[in-house]
């Protein structure tokens, strides 16, 4: 018998295959195809003090092996969340993870204050997305990344995970995240990147800069973690680019506690199925129980 669940950052999930923020929904679109009772969790998309209609179309834009985006954080915001949204993910069977975006930090706390009094059963500062006003991505900045983890701290219970960008001081900001108090980070978010409208000359997204997603980012993103592994002690999970078992058996070698999958969802909404039965057949293969022995075997 194979067990794949883990303890990451004071959560335990029945398998470390989580659904990214922003590309799941709340989970109950995905329902309509399939038990998602099977994933290890899902992440919300981000969600912010009040509704937000995000960017004008186009907002995907898809490259040979990737995907660019920029939704400009669409969401109902947390009140919504609350009331409606929550209580249906409740029914899904799995782990549910707030994802929040503030525009300050003050703004980070009151989610952050008002998600740790619900039934999520953690938290993920999303320090990380390219698309907002100002193109301004927090997680990069140590200070700023000690600031906001330090606030939520203060007043957040659940276990609190902080997703970073894979660019900037990555390391200085992970180990500034980890000083403050938070009991995890998700690496990575998106890649900040470009495309542009040759019949129009003129950039694709009106925010110009969008963020790059899929095949495309996952060696880099797999590096982060590798590197991450080896100076934090905080657990860190793996996200960019994962689509399918060898992919998250990859990010599991490097060290990753779990996983997230994003982009994958869209290639096939039933990818996470598929890698939670990958990642089982494997072991089992193997004679193997659990994930213990393969967790940051690469270093
Ligand atoms: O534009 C967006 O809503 C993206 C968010 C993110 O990458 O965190």
């Amino acid at each position: 018998m194979v067990d794949l669940s883990v303890e990451v950052g004071g959560l335990r999930l029945k398998n470390p295959v989580i659904a990214a923020a922003g590309t799941f929904g709340f989970g109950t679109e995905y329902a309509r195809l399939y038990d998602v009772g099977l994933l290890g969790g899902i992440c919300t998309k981000g969600l912010t003090l009040k509704p937000r209609p995000g960017n004008p179309p186009p907002r995907l834009w898809e490259t040979p092996c990737g995907l660019l985006n920029s939704i400009g954080l669409e969401n109902p915001g947390v009140e919504a969340f609350l009331q409606e949204e929550l209580p249906r993910m409740r029914g899904l069977g799995t782990a549910v993870i707030a994802n929040i975006w503030g525009e300050t930090p003050e703004e980070y706390r009151e989610l952050a204050e008002r998600l740790s009094r619900s039934d999520v059963d953690a938290i993920e500062l999303n320090l990380s997305c390219p698309n907002v006003p100002g193109g301004k991505i927090r997680g990069g900045v140590p200070e700023e990344v000690a600031r906001i983890v330090g606030l939520c701290r203060r007043v957040c219970e659940k276990p609190l995970w902080v997703k970073l960008p894979p660019e900037g001081d990555v390391l200085e900001a992970a180990q500034a995240a980890e000083r403050a108090g938070a009991d995890a980070v998700t690496a990575s978010n998106t890649f900040r990147a470009l495309a542009i409208d040759i019949e129009k000359g003129r950039p694709a997204f009106a925010g110009r800069i969008g963020g790059l997603s899929g095949p495309a980012i996952k060696p880099i993103a797999l590096r982060v973690v590798y590197e991450l592994v080896q100076k934090l002690k905080l657990p860190v999970i793996g996200c960019g680019g994962i689509t399918s078992w060898q992919d998250a058996l990859e990010f599991i070698m490097a060290g990753a506690h779990a996983v997230q999958v994003g982009t994958g969802n869209f290639i096939d909404p039933l990818c996470i199925p598929k890698i939670v039965r990958g990642l089982a057949d494997w072991l089992a293969g193997r004679g193997m129980e659990d994930l213990e022995g393969v967790r940051g075997c690469a270093h």
